[in-house]
């Protein structure tokens, strides 16, 4: 019988698609995928290492599972990604019931590594850098539950590795390594491969997206040139793919003629995620963020002007090293300016390695947690206005299968990324566009019926 595998993943929609890339890399070398924990062969944890409480999570759930390997021996345990890299040696010392190691650029040998457990009992650790090959390979990987058939209809396509930005505070470029890119080709036919398996809406990933195809270049990109621009273009024109996000992009990067793909391309949502980080050109310069709060809002401003409709999400850290008062108030105020309808606040975490981390973290826990607090309450006050204001409009929704937690409704999002639930009738499927009229709605979702035109009792509620 095959031996069987579970694996966890932790962090961004990056080590997602990782994970997903080396499932389809374990089953194509014969391993099973195990429905939990308690009934897996092997375990294994793609990691993330961005603040210290994703490290902390991680290694929490390898230190409980300890008992399954006290269970059964023979057990393997693997951990893999960010965390892996970053910790490397030093895994394998703290927690002795892991029996490897593999880095950000080895997880293509999983497989490999594996069978050489199986064979030999042994620690193992690589955490080398690799070539641009390995990484390709890996990437290039089917998707397990992807093929034909196999009811999803959208997909993460990863089109770089790595960031050459190194902002002050992240560890990513450690962990990853510098920016390296997929050639236009190889990601082309990826997409068609996944058209042609149902797939309908695309989220492109990349640290540091925008800066697609430059190699790496420091260079900021002048206002006509954007290798990433041109990507979108022809991704945008592949048959069967509707919807295109992308995920994220350095607002350094995010010039006129990305801005112009953005709005122009038929097929690229009206949803961007652009991390701003702080509204304080103070503080936005020791992160070495290489933009202003005014430089942000331009960007902003333009892709507002051509794309009316369009909404923001963004990332921002509250209590980097000497926020005062004034600095949270800029980037509060810059929140409430743009009126973001998602944010992903984060307390500010020192990561060893970084130049940040060299800085006194002074701001104090009970303050990053006001901060915190504040920004989170903005958030939903002015998303549970906008959300309201969409009482008794019609949204276009991809129908994407059974609500979490009423499986008589179904879910579905928005072009502009809302959240929707809605009625289920008997004749929809997976990947089926649908026409939502919204008649309530909560902070967090829309609630609707699928919208027939000409019918009274569709007609919104007053
Ligand atoms: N490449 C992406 C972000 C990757 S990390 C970008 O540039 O936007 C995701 C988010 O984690 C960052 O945008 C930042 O807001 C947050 N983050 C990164 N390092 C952090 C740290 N040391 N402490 C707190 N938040 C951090
Ligand atoms: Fe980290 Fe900055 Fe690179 Fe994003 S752009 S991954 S925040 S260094
Ligand atoms: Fe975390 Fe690595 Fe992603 S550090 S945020 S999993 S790139």
């Amino acid at each position: 019988m095959s031996q069987s595998f579970y694996l966890r993943t932790y962090g961004c929609q990056m080590n997602a698609r990782d994970s997903e890339a080396v499932t389809a890399a374990m089953v194509a070398a014969g391993f099973a995928v195990a429905p939990d924990e308690n009934g897996a062969d092997i375990l294994l944890f793609n990691t993330c290492s961005v603040r210290d409480q994703a490290e902390r999570k991680a290694l929490g759930k390898i230190g409980i599972l300890k008992s399954l390997k006290r269970e059964r021996p023979e057990r393997i345990f693997g951990v893999m990604g960010c965390m892996a890299q970053n910790l490397g040696e030093k895994l394998v010392k703290d927690l002795p019931h892991v029996d490897f190691v593999l880095g950000t650029d080895q997880m293509h040998r999983l497989p490999e590594v594996v069978n050489k457990l199986l064979e030999k009992r042994d620690k193992l650790v690589f955490v080398e850098r690799g070539d641009n090959g390995d990484f390709r390979g890996l990437l290039q990987g089917h998707r397990a539950h992807r093929e034909p058939g196999g009811e999803s209809c959208s997909a993460f396509v990863a089109l770089m590795r790595g960031c050459n930005r190194h902002c002050s505070y992240c560890i990513v470029p450690h962990v990853r390594g510098i920016e390296r890119s997929r050639p236009a080709q190889e990601i082309i036919d990826e997409c068609e491969r996944l058209a042609d398996a149902g797939v309908k809406e695309l989220m492109l990933l990349g640290q540091n997206i925008a800066a697609y195809g430059l190699d790496g270049s420091r260079q900021v990109t002048g206002p006509g040139v954007s290798p990433f621009a041109e990507l979108l273009r022809m991704i945008d024109a592949v048959k069967g793919i509707e919807r295109i996000r992308f995920t994220s992009p350095h607002p350094l990067f995010f010039n006129d003629s990305l801005i112009e793909a953005a709005t122009s391309l038929p097929k690229v949502c009206e949803n961007i995620h652009l991390p701003v980080q702080s509204g304080s050109d103070r503080i936005l310069d020791m992160m070495n963020r290489g933009y202003s709060r005014k430089g942000y809002m331009d960007i902003v401003g333009k892709l507002r002007s051509r794309s009316p409709g369009i909404t923001f999400s963004t990332d921002v850290i509250v209590g980097f090293p000497t926020e005062t008062a004034g600095d949270f108030e800029d980037t509060r105020s810059l929140l409430n300016e743009v009126a973001f309808d998602n944010s992903f606040i984060f307390k500010y975490s020192p990561r060893t390695g970084t130049s940040a981390a060299k800085m006194t973290d002074d701001v104090p826990k009970k303050i990053k947690e006001e901060r915190n607090a504040i920004l989170l309450s903005d958030l939903k006050q002015r998303v549970a206005m906008h959300n309201q204001r969409l009482e008794g409009s019609v949204l276009e929704v991809i129908a994407e299968g059974p609500s979490k937690r009423d499986s008589s409704r179904w879910c579905g999002r928005s072009r502009t990324n809302k959240v929707m639930v809605f009625q289920n009738s008997p004749d929809m499927s997976v990947g089926d566009f649908v026409d939502v009229l919204v008649k309530r709605s909560t902070f967090a979702t829309l609630f609707g019926v699928v919208s027939m035109p000409g019918r009274d009792d569709m007609a919104p509620q007053t």
